[in-house]
């Protein structure tokens, strides 16, 4: 078939990643894809920013919803972030105009992501998002695929670098929340608000998604309790560790006949749990199926090499005509669980 004609919406670090990725490796991608991939178009604020690489070759366009209504693109790749604003409006438009769609947009997703995986559905297209969670964990792939089969009783993991990296920054070097926040920020992995973060509304974000994704349920941001780590002090981690425990904001959700149970807060894993062990702004994510066992994904969650490659390999199943539903099944087949609090467990 011809190329995959791709228009790229945002050229922060993840966008110039996917250049750079498809640049690289465009011999293995394109096999794996059984197509060209070209990328067409792309769409940003700033045209002169050093992004270390040369696109001057690309075609430039202003207004980033003009790219879904054109017939020399197939896939638009929305990086622009927020929940709504021109996020939202390309997306719709995208979608709208039967065209597929990836994202790395977890807020979008959280908040919109039934109304655009309906939108997809009527149109036959695809919605992407291996990016949104767990940046370079293939976590959508492994939850919505790779353990299709399996009744998976909890889903729980670290969803958010930035609080990961403060958390185990606090813990080894005894510093103080501020100080590692302000670097956490210097080293590009806070979003760009980064109360997001440290609130616990990024990994909320992400937990939404995961637990649609696990149980088979109807996403709901709404019903996740949402607790952040500004209170967690440097004592409180040292004295954790004498007890056993290591401090980590963990996002956990289960689903049963009380309902959908999601919950972000700052827990205390034993040193024997895997999660203990997840370190600096690294992600990990646990799932227990009934036929499977116990998954246990980690990696990398936010940065240029990772998110790329998780935007590059939805361009490859794209290309390959490889995609379903966006979440587990139908919208309409999702099952709609009331939110369940802690003490009805
Ligand atoms: N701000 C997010 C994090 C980036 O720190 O995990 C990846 O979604």
């Amino acid at each position: 078939s011809g190329p995959l004609r791709v228009a790229l919406a945002g050229l922060g670090t993840v966008g110039a990643g996917v250049v750079k990725l498809i640049e690289v490796n465009r011999t293995l991608v394109e096999r794996r894809a059984a197509r060209p991939i070209q990328v067409v178009a792309v769409s940003a604020r700033d045209r002169n920013r050093d992004r270390g690489i040369d696109m001057s070759a690309f075609e430039w366009v202003d207004d980033p919803v003009t790219l879904a209504a054109r017939d020399d693109i197939d896939v638009v790749v929305e990086l622009i972030g927020g929940s709504d604003g021109p996020a939202l409006a390309l997306a719709r438009a995208t979608l709208e105009s039967g065209k597929a769609l990836v994202t790395a947009n977890k807020a979008m997703l959280a908040h919109h992501g039934i109304e655009l995986a309906r939108m997809a559905e009527a149109q036959g297209a695809a919605l992407k998002y291996e990016a949104a969670v767990a940046g370079g964990i293939p976590v959508i792939k492994g939850l919505r695929e790779g353990a299709a089969a399996n009744e998976i009783g909890v889903v729980y993991g670290i969803l958010n670098g930035t609080c990961n990296y403060i958390l185990t920054t606090m813990e080894k070097e005894g510093r103080a929340f501020n100080e590692v926040l302000e670097e956490a920020q210097r080293l590009g992995f806070a979003e760009a608000d980064p109360s997001f973060d440290i609130d616990g509304v990024d990994a909320a974000h992400k937990l939404s998604i995961l637990a649609s994704l696990a149980f088979g349920t109807r996403l709901d941001f709404e019903g996740v309790a949402i607790d952040g780590i500004r209170e967690v002090e440097a004592a409180d981690i040292a004295y954790a560790e004498t007890l056993g425990f290591k401090v980590r904001l963990v996002g956990i959700a289960q689903a049963d006949a009380n309902g959908l149970f999601q919950r972000v807060h700052a827990c205390l894993a034993p040193v024997a749990h895997p999660l203990a062990h997840v370190d600096g702004s690294l992600n990990a994510v646990v799932a227990e199926g009934n036929f499977v066992g116990r998954l246990f994904f980690q990696g990398s969650g936010a940065g240029e090499g990772p998110t790329a490659s998780a935007v590059v390999a939805d361009l490859i199943d794209i290309g390959r005509g490889e995609f379903g539903p966006a979440f587990a099944m139908p919208v309409d087949s999702l099952t709609a669980l009331p939110p369940a609090a802690a003490g009805d467990r």
